[in-house]
């Protein structure tokens, strides 16, 4: 199995692993795959994700995944972050195998869940906002 360089950088030194204590939004998921787990925290000021941090119990693919998906949504508005999709973060690492692009699915979840957290403790319904969460976009394993 071959994997980009940028795949290895994010899985052998991983960007915004741990937690945030006081976090205004938690999402946690599992890839009902494998079943892999992982948890995402962000903290929201005037709109923009200032600081996002994730936990996981997945494989490398995944831990790369999340590594990048924090990357690129850090410091970013909150309506860009809901724009993330896993095919834009497998893009941004290079590409994965085919058979890990499941991996991916789980820190796109992970960061909509953490939305929809923040949503709920604001009082509003995240429902319409989350949106879709992409089922394995580009998997080719055919389930
Ligand atoms: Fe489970 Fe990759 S094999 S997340």
């Amino acid at each position: 199995m071959l994997y980009s360089e940028k795949v290895m950088d994010h899985f052998t030194n991983p960007r915004n692993v741990g937690e945030i204590p006081d976090a205004d939004g938690v999402g946690e998921v599992g890839n009902a795959k494998c079943g892999d787990i992982m948890k995402m925290y962000i903290k929201v000021q005037n709109g923009v994700l200032t600081d996002v941090k994730f936990k996981t119990f997945g494989c490398g693919a995944a831990v790369a995944t999340s590594s990048m998906a924090t990357e690129l949504i850090k410091g970013k508005p909150i309506e860009e972050a809901l724009q993330l999709t896993n095919k834009a973060v497998v893009e941004a690492l290079d590409g994965l195998p085919a058979v890990k692009l499941h991996c991916s699915v789980l820190a796109e979840q992970a960061i909509k869940a953490a939305l929809s957290d923040y949503y709920r403790r604001q009082g509003i319904d995240p429902g319409p906002l989350v949106g879709e969460v992409h089922e394995c976009e580009g998997c080719c394993e055919g389930h």
